[in-house]
């Protein structure tokens, strides 16, 4: 049993591992902190596990902001992920435990998926694919679009993986964006007994981008159609008579690994970059660290491979670390709301590592369905993407972990590349609602605007004061924007974003964003994206966006929109401007609510006051509007408030 050991007077409580699990844990010393102190040693040590070609030179140059981990060296990503675990018996443990939405299922070994990878990165050399050039991938969360990522970093061609729920539009922006000449992607995917239709949104893409050479598509539900004319290949056609003999390209660590899209504060994503040999030697320490990971587990990460997550903790880190990774194509209510758990009983999965808001739906369809599964295999279990409030920890701890499994609530972000702030499971104690402690060899804290630590208890903004190895090195193609986004709060400080509480044991608490972004189930929308895509709409003038909070998603989008002259409020108005901007977007930034309305409450200089928006949206009493140009603005928009 995971114990209680404390309930303190602010009424939080404090878990400890059980004697048990602490005395196997892989980190079972807290002196670990004391030695990480020396950070340069500490993760020129980890470096040192990983497989290089080459030596580095020296661990780190840091010309803020401005960092190269271990330049000089030379290894590849997809090596470290396949070819070194060929020697010893992981040659034929799984790498990947595969179930579909509809119940096919597929494993392949370590030899087996270095075989596949392989073939395909001499498939995408013999396209004409050089090292350097950026590949799109959209895909479901298919074995292939794992085979897809590692055969691009054996090439040493960049990755930009597009989530499969984002739009026609946003995968065009993404590919101008990264000048992206070769696309792969699957005729359709499965979702909740639906096809979704992959091909289709790239044909739809592609219509605005000058120079494509190829789009290859693998088939995945069978639509014969979905491949026509000289641009198009079929997957499983190239890969029929491809060699299996493509040897990894030498790649320096600080070439570009992957570029993953982000929103952020303007209308138009970020290209977050991440290089190899830093960001390689961060996602396997912390998934071997926070996951405890032992050669036996069987390891489920739930995010898709389109996000951060599925990047450093379904692909990177665990096969760099030759874990058996499960990988699952559907939703936790398809066809049944027992999914889940049907799956861990069936696979045996140990580890499990998902969102918040997934647990808040559990809780919400009742411990019914756990409970007629037998999950007894797990051991341990994660959290990511949004923080937690503590009855949905307690619910995950006694329902799904049996109390016996420690949870490991892991604070980070696509910039970060690896989780920042978490608990060590065999060391450190947990609080149901805080990340805990920064990980060995992290260095953060919580500061005022004016780059000073806040007291304990009082609200401040998180922010990385030494660079990490797995950061982001830019935004593609904008040197500037990194700079300014990240590095222009504080000198030679990483600001995150995000507003955040320190209390008495040294312990984070992240409240939430403090900028434009909203976090919807775990996913980054910038509101000022929602908004121009509500202004695209030829009935709107003006279009403000703000997050609600909601009892499962976390938050939700809310959007305040004024129509243009002699535009009258039809009746279908406001579904049509949800599904619009479903559309420009992708599902996962429709609003929630949309209100009409007469004006928007602005500063004399013009800006929109987004507080008053959250309070009208909150139903909360308006608080200041002494800024207000207009303050007849907001008796208009009180009567939203009261509907
Ligand atoms: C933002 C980053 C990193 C993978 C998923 C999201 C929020 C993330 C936590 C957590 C509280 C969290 C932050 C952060 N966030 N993890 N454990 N507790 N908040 O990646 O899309 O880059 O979003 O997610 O607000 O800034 P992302």
């Amino acid at each position: 049993m995971s114990k209680e050991i404390t309930l303190s007077s602010e009424n939080k409580h404090v878990f400890q591992s059980s004697e048990e699990f602490r005395k196997d844990a892989l980190i079972s010393d807290p002196g670990i902190y004391q030695k990480a102190e020396d950070r340069l040693a500490f993760w020129e040590e980890r470096a040192s596990t990983l497989s290089w070609f080459k030596k580095w030179d020296t661990v780190l140059e840091w010309n803020p902001p401005f960092a190269k981990w271990f330049n000089g060296g030379k290894l590849n990503a997809s090596y470290n992920c396949l070819d070194r675990h060929l020697a010893g018996p992981r040659a034929d443990k799984n790498a990947i435990v595969f179930e579909g939405e509809n119940g096919d299922t597929q494993m392949l070994t370590y030899k087996e998926l270095h075989h596949e990878v392989s073939k395909f990165a001499g498939v995408l050399r013999s396209l004409g694919v050089k090292k350097g050039d950026v590949v799109t991938i959209y895909m479901p969360m298919i074995p292939e679009a794992v085979v897809a990522m590692l055969a691009c970093s054996r090439i040493g061609a960049p990755h930009s993986v597009v989530f499969g729920g984002f739009s026609a539009e946003a995968i065009r922006d993404r590919i101008n964006d990264a000048k992206s000449k070769i696309v792969i992607t699957a005729d359709a995917g499965y979702r909740r007994g639906k096809v979704l239709p992959l091909k289709e949104n790239v044909d739809e893409a592609l219509k605005g981008v000058a120079e494509i050479d190829k789009v290859i598509v693998v088939r995945r539900v069978g639509l014969d159609n979905a491949v026509q004319g000289e641009r198009d290949v079929w997957y499983h056609e190239l890969m029929k008579d491809a060699a299996a003999d493509c040897p990894a390209e030498e790649m320096d660590a600080e070439d570009i690994l992957f570029i993953l899209y982000t929103s952020g504060t303007t209308g138009k994503p970020k290209g977050v970059v991440h290089t190899t040999g830093g960001y390689l030697t961060g996602v396997s320490t912390t998934h071997q660290y926070i996951f405890d990971l032992k050669e036996n587990d069987v390891y489920w990460c739930t995010a898709d491979i389109g996000w951060i997550t599925g990047h450093s903790y379904l692909v990177y880190g665990p096969l760099a670390n030759g874990a058996t990774v499960f990988l699952f194509e559907g939703t936790p209510d398809y066809p049944a709301k027992d999914r889940y758990w049907e799956l861990i009983e069936k696979y045996g999965v140990t580890i499990l590592y998902t969102a918040p808001t997934a647990i808040r739906t559990f809780m919400k369809w009742g411990e019914s369905y756990p409970q007629k599964r037998n999950l007894n295999s797990l051991r341990l279990l994660g959290t990511v993407g949004e923080p937690i409030n503590p009855e949905a920890w307690l619910w995950y701890h006694k329902h799904i972990g049996g109390e016996r499994c420690p949870i490991v609530d892991t604070w980070w972000q696509t910039e970060t590349g690896m989780i920042m702030i978490s608990a060590l499971p065999g060391v450190t104690d947990m609080k149901p609602g805080s990340c805990s402690v920064p990980f060995p060899g992290v260095k953060a804290e919580i500061l005022n605007r004016s780059g000073q630590p806040v007291q304990n208890g009082e609200v401040g903004f998180v922010a990385i004061t030494e660079p990490w190895p797995a950061m982001l090195r830019t935004v593609y193609g904008d040197d500037k924007r990194y700079k300014d986004t990240y590095w222009g709060t504080w000198p030679d400080r990483y600001f995150a974003g995000d507003g955040a509480k320190i209390d008495e044991d040294g312990y984070f608490w992240i409240i939430g964003r403090v900028d434009d972004v909203i976090n919807v189930s775990g996913h980054r929308i910038g509101t000022a994206e929602v908004e121009s895509a509500l202004v695209e709409h030829p009935a709107v003038a003006e279009a403000a966006c703000i997050g609600k909070s909601h009892e499962v998603k976390g938050q939700a989008i809310a959007a305040f929109v004024t129509l243009r002259e002699g535009v009258a409020a039809r009746e279908d108005l406001v579904n049509e401007l949800k599904n619009h901007v479903a559309a420009k977007i992708g599902a996962i930034a429709k609003p929630d609510e949309i209100h009409l309305t007469e004006e928007l409450p602005k500063t004399r200089s013009g800006k929109i006051i987004r507080r008053i928006l959250r309070d009208i949206a909150e139903g909360r009493a308006i608080g200041d509007t002494t800024t207000l140009a207009d303050a007849s603005a907001v008796e208009a928009l009180q009567q939203i408030g009261k509907q």
